[in-house]
């Protein structure tokens, strides 16, 4: 990149991300910018989009000494400067909390942590009549009830100012064009702008709205981006974060749709933000991908799976209620039937498990066929312990495989066995009490029980 300068380029811009917000409303230990729509924080889906969209520069505004606000910042967006806003004073005071990434005359974007369904390429929308000249874009909605927001006032399809609700005349308050509050400011503009902002208002706040009025005052263009009032919306309780959830769920549904899978009732099949479905995966209703979970072509997910951290190849075949975990890798072909549970286990090509099993902290060979209800008792009540099991094995019904064990390759366990030393390969294991039968005896004791029973009647007549 030497030589280049990224502000001047199409993609290159300072994202400004305020999210030193107190989220009173969530009634939460948890920063509000920190909670997650589909596995990911509000804070890093706009970091994310910000990033997608081409900001150069990325600072984050946030309350002082929140290490944990901090270490998302890090691990979405490293290299971002973190800058905290001691004092809530306005979203202008807010921007100018991040100063010294306003040096260098790059375009700007002001963003909101809160504020997580915006795209990037709404981002790239909210910019591009910088480019055109204007030295401000907002981006606004016509809102179904515009109460608590900004209006954004224009006169014949100029924008003039935006108005905040508290401050804003009758008429003005009949305005329904809304700021969605994010803003785009052009590089030679955007500080001084900023800097001449003040706390004339009802709420004695710096409000980065200002900026509108101030940039017309100096004879400049402002231009509205016009967005969805849905893809504009704020989280500020939880009522509204399960919205914003509804949209993103929305999203990746129809993404991994038009991604060549099959969701036969989408409504009902939620995803993570990282959840990869190949090219003609069929997911039954009712199904959880939760954070970590990529699905191979061709395969299967049966009505009621839960999925986490998890790896399928080329045409496995799960479920109904099958419950994958903690580093779950099935190679092509597997099939898992109903309750069947893995957790940090590998099965190797075609390997079946049908029935009612729970195998952890094992690598089960290609081929291997483990019978209804085979546990790996991989955990002492201190500490976990690795089952092995060969290729072609055949683990009968309802078999315990006390780990640390190991099944040679081509080994058979009867059902019922209780397994504790390693079998050899191509042996034949059982481990359980020997069976006797015998002869006449049940009808032996069901005579003398009887008989018994008729003695105790006739005493108490
Ligand atoms: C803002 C807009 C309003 C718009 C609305 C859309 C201003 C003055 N008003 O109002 O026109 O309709 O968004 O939702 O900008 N923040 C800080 N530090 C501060 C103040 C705010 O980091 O000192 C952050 C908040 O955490 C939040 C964002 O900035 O993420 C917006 O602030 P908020 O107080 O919610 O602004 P609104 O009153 O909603
Ligand atoms: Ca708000």
């Amino acid at each position: 990149m030497t030589g280049t300068n990224n502000g001047a380029e199409a993609g290159g811009f300072t994202a400004i991300v305020l999210a030193a917000g107190k989220g009173t409303r969530m009634r939460s230990d948890r920063p509000k910018v920190l909670h997650q729509l589909a596995h990911r924080s509000m804070l890093g889906h706009v970091l994310a989009a910000v990033q997608e969209a081409g900001a150069a520069r990325l600072a984050v505004v946030v309350e002082p000494g929140r290490d944990d606000v901090a270490r998302e910042i890090e691990r979405m967006a490293p290299g971002a400067s973190v800058h905290p806003q001691a004092e809530r004073l306005g979203t202008a005071h807010a921007v100018l909390a991040a100063r010294s990434a306003l040096q260098g005359g790059q375009d700007v974007i002001v963003a909101f942590g809160d504020t997580p369904l915006i795209t990037a390429e709404t981002y790239a929308r909210l910019r591009a009549p910088l480019r055109a000249g204007a030295a401000v874009a907002v981006l606004a909605f016509e809102a179904a009830d515009p109460k608590g927001y900004g209006r954004v006032l224009t006169d014949g399809g100029r924008v003039l100012a935006i108005r905040e609700e508290k401050d804003a005349s009758e008429d003005e308050r009949a305005v329904r064009l809304s700021n969605a509050g994010l803003m785009a400011l052009s590089g030679a503009q955007a500080l001084g702008l900023l800097e001449r902002i003040g706390n004339d208002n009802a709420n004695r706040e710096y409000y980065l709205t200002d900026a509108v009025a101030l940039a017309v005052a100096d004879g400049h263009t402002v231009s509205v981006v016009p967005v969805t009032e849905e893809e504009a919306q704020g989280v500020n309780d939880r009522v509204q974060l399960s919205a914003a959830e509804a949209t993103i769920q929305a999203r990746l549904r129809r993404a991994a749709q038009l991604g060549g899978a099959t969701l036969i009732a989408p409504e009902t099949v939620f995803l993570s933000v990282d959840t990869v479905l190949g090219r003609d995966v069929i997911v039954e209703p009712h199904c959880i991908f939760g954070p970590g979970v990529v699905i191979g072509d061709g395969c299967t997910i049966r009505a009621f799976c839960h999925l986490h951290d998890a790896r399928l190849m080329q045409g496995a075949d799960i479920g109904p209620h099958v419950r994958l975990r903690g580093g779950a890798v099935l190679e092509a072909g597997v099939h898992l039937g109903n309750f069947v549970e893995i957790k940090n286990a590998t099965l190797h090509a075609g390997a079946k498990a049908s029935h009612l099993t729970y195998l952890g902290d094992a690598e089960v060979g290609a081929g291997a066929n483990i019978g209804a209800g085979t546990i790996t008792c991989n955990y002492d009540g201190v500490s976990k312990h690795r089952t092995i099991i060969g290729e072609g094995a055949f683990i009968g019904s309802n078999a315990a495989l006390v780990a640390p064990v190991s099944i040679g390759a081509g080994a058979l366990v009867g059902a019922g066995s209780v397994i504790t030393r390693d079998v050899p390969a191509d042996a034949l294991a059982v481990a359980r009490g020997r069976q006797i039968a015998r002869d006449g005896a049940a009808k032996a004791l069901r005579a003398t029980l009887k008989a018994a029973k008729a003695a105790r009647e006739a005493k108490r007549d």
